[in-house]
């Protein structure tokens, strides 16, 4: 059972890495599953609709993170443990690390709920691994809107919400090196990916002895 996630703010190329991993890992034989919150499912991908729409500007804070969380709830039970159960690598592209970055730090919910909520959300089911991505925050949103046409309500938000949510992220390795392992993202694409690959490789390799 395996099961990875990419964290890290926005235009931290989380989908390109998760993109390489995921065609690595299947060239290696292993049988991947490569997933997003919020969505990753029917009914998870509509709360994401909802989430990301940026006419919503009224939805309020207490609404955003538990629908974040229900979208979680509803992954985890129609995608992320039956391929788990049925022995797939879950790849997974943000996770719980982003509720208490975004929403703790960024939101400034108190944090121990917002662990409490993800562990209830999750059911207790935590990443193996955690990739956080990093990236300068000026440097990220440019190349986040430069891949879009145009902004979703997160991106919308003043540079000083997404710092508050890079130093949360910063923060959450710190606390658990064990399992989140930080990558500045400066050093280009293929160098950033050989440090991924021997990430999982590590893992992987740790789970089978
Ligand atoms: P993305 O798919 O482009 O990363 O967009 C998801 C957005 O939702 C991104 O701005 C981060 C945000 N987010 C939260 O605020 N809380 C969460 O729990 C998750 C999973 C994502």
């Amino acid at each position: 059972m395996c099961f990875i996630t990419f964290e890290g703010p926005e235009g931290s190329g989380k989908s390109t890495q998760i993109a390489l991993l995921a065609a690595y890992l299947k060239k290696k034989g292993h049988k991947v599953v490569l997933t997003r919150e919020p969505g990753g499912s029917k009914i998870a991908d509509k709360i994401r609709q909802i989430l990301l729409d940026k006419n919503n500007k009224e939805l309020c804070p207490s609404a955003e993170l538990l629908l974040y969380l229900s979208s979680r709830a509803q992954h985890l039970s129609d995608t992320i443990e039956p391929a788990l159960q049925k022995g797939y690598i879950v790849l997974c592209d943000r996770f719980s690390d982003s509720t208490l970055a975004y929403q703790g730090y960024g939101r400034g919910f108190d944090r121990k709920t917002i662990k409490m909520l993800n562990d209830f959300a999750a059911s207790g089911r935590k990443p193996d691994l955690t990739i956080l991505l990093d990236i300068e925050i000026k440097k990220g949103l440019k190349r986040a809107h430069k891949s879009k046409n145009s902004k979703d309500r997160l991106e919308l938000e003043p540079v000083a919400f997404h710092a508050r949510v890079r130093h949360g992220f910063r923060a959450i390795a710190e606390k658990e090196p064990k399992r989140v392992k930080l990558v500045n993202i400066n050093s280009g694409v293929e160098a950033v990916f050989c440090k991924v690959a021997s990430l999982a490789d590590l893992l992987l390799k740790s789970q089978d002895a």
